[in-house]
């Protein structure tokens, strides 16, 4: 999608406060510092529009970016952050959970892995969740800027085998620096929108 006008509605944190519309929904989901927010500024095309950081837990609420009026991106708090009180993760857990269980202007979410890395047991949790709940889901692995391109190939299984990809389940090698996979990622949520 060619993006121009975006608009932060709501940082949100509970139900009655999402926007009422029904424009279809794509969350992204990670691990803290996965890049979750960097990447929702790649699909804007926007440098700091997301606010981002080095540490681990910026993200706090549930961003609804509303892009042209036909979409919303829902930039989420992420989890496995491990400065996180026990109190703060469990609230974390239930506004994440009711978000993505209950929201029916939802159509799809990325769920995010740092590409240098094997997902986390906290990746696989995450993934195992998004399928019990047969919530459409697309994998990306992003700073991959950071990987030399002969270990891609190495990488990519690396995440297909811990997540126990299917064949059919889609995973998107990305990079919010030289903006790799953009518009792969883009194709995903249109096909989403449609549905
Ligand atoms: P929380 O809000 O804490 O959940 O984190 P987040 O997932 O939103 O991560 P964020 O986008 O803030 O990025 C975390 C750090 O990783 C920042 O320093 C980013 O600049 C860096 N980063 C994110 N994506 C990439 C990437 O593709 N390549 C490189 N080199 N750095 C990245
Ligand atoms: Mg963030």
């Amino acid at each position: 999608m060619e993006v121009h006008n975006v608009d932060l509605t709501i940082s949100a944190v509970a139900e009655k406060q999402y926007p009422n519309t029904q424009f279809p929904e794509i969350a992204l989901v990670g691990r803290s510092n996965v890049g979750k927010s960097s990447l929702t500024n790649v699909l804007i095309n926007r440098n700091k529009f997301a606010r981002t950081s080095s540490q681990p837990g910026k993200t706090q609420t549930l961003n609804f970016y509303n892009i042209e009026d036909k979409l919303y991106v829902v930039d989420v708090p992420g989890y496995g952050y491990a400065k996180a009180s026990k109190a703060s993760r469990e609230k974390w857990g239930r506004m994440i959970e009711t978000y993505l269980t209950k929201r029916e202007q939802l159509r799809g979410v990325i769920a995010l892995v740092d590409g240098r890395h094997a997902p986390t047991d906290d990746d696989v949790s995450m993934h195992n969740w998004l399928k019990y709940y047969n919530i459409p889901m697309l994998t990306v692995a992003t700073k991959m800027d950071k990987i030399s391109g002969g270990k891609w190939n190495k990488q990519e299984s690396l995440i297909k085998k811990t997540l126990q990809l299917d064949s059919n389940e889609p995973l998107i090698l990305v990079s919010a620096l030289t903006k790799t996979g953009k518009n792969d990622v883009w194709r995903w949520i249109e096909g989403r929108m449609k549905r």
